[in-house]
């Protein structure tokens, strides 16, 4: 058994070992429940007494200002950095905070950073096969070996991604837009349960910014995907419930419509 396989095992270990901790008020269709988290650095609160839940299969828009928290807040979750307070529960059983980042990786909670970080020198099929074979579930290192299997699975995520015709282009020489979807792509080869975007749209042009709110679109009800933004038409056209983070806590939830005509939320936010 290869030592990829025995971390995995070791974070399951911990999944069931902190099941114990699951509260009787737990919500059983939540992927994720942030309670009262808080975060400060050198005396400056980034997040203030933050509470959110996301629900499994569920996409969700997080707006606010600069500043307001909102990559503090996956920082939380992915294990970057650890709250002062509060907690952060994964499939209503997983303390967050007691894993490491690696370990949280490994049981399905998949980020994708502002920058593109793709493999430039290999083509697009070979960086999507890189990606396949650091999958360090039990079931791809079972079937990592069976090409027919690796190669359909490839096939799926390159038409997801937009990017069949472009397999054996060398990913350096993708767009920055068709970049970012590799990424994405690379993301749901690890197939996470919950995965968290901090500004995938930044920088892409306009055809590619619609282009990747259908691919959201697409991925609704199959994965949990939680998405920063700062561009308001993309945050439309998920027609998702919308968070507003300000000052490092909740300023309202709901659907787009209601958030953009919140008085709180232009004060902030949308009338600058
Ligand atoms: N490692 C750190 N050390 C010190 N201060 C930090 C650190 N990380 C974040 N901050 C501060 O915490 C606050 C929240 O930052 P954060 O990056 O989470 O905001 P954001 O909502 O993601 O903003 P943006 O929309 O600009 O990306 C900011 O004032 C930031 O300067
Ligand atoms: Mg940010």
């Amino acid at each position: 058994m290869s030592d990829v396989t025995m971390d995995n095992k070791e974070a399951q270990k911990k999944e069931l070992d902190s099941s114990s901790a699951s509260s009787a008020q737990s919500n059983k269709d939540a992927i994720l429940e942030i309670s009262n988290i808080s975060v400060s650095f050198d005396g400056f609160k980034a997040l203030n007494d933050l509470s959110m839940t996301f629900m499994r299969n569920e996409l969700r828009c997080i707006i606010g200002p600069n500043g307001a928290g909102k990559t503090t807040m996956m920082d939380c979750i992915t294990g970057k950095t650890t709250p002062d307070e509060g907690t952060c529960i994964f499939n209503n059983n997983v303390d967050l905070s007691k894993l490491s980042e690696a370990e949280i990786a490994l049981i399905g909670i998949g980020r994708k950073f502002q920058k593109p970080t793709v493999f430039e020198n290999h083509t697009v099929f070979e960086n999507l096969e890189l990606a396949m074979k650091t999958n360090k579930t039990v079931f791809f290192s079972l079937f990592a070996v069976v090409d027919d299997v690796m190669r359909d699975r490839i096939s799926e995520i390159l038409k997801t991604v937009n990017l069949s015709e472009h397999a054996d282009q060398v990913a350096g020489r993708l767009s920055h837009g068709q970049k970012q979807w590799l990424e994405i792509g690379m993301l749901l080869m690890q197939d996470p349960q919950l995965l968290l975007l901090d500004e995938p749209v930044a920088g892409m042009t306009d055809d590619e910014t619609e282009r990747t709110g259908e691919l959201f679109n697409s991925l609704k009800g199959k994965h949990s995907l939680v998405v920063v933004e700062h561009d308001m038409d993309f945050v439309a056209q998920l027609k998702s419930m919308v968070t507003v983070l300000d000052q490092g806590s909740l300023l309202c939830e709901g659907e787009m419509a209601a958030v953009q005509s919140d008085p709180k939320v232009i004060e902030v936010y949308l009338g600058r």
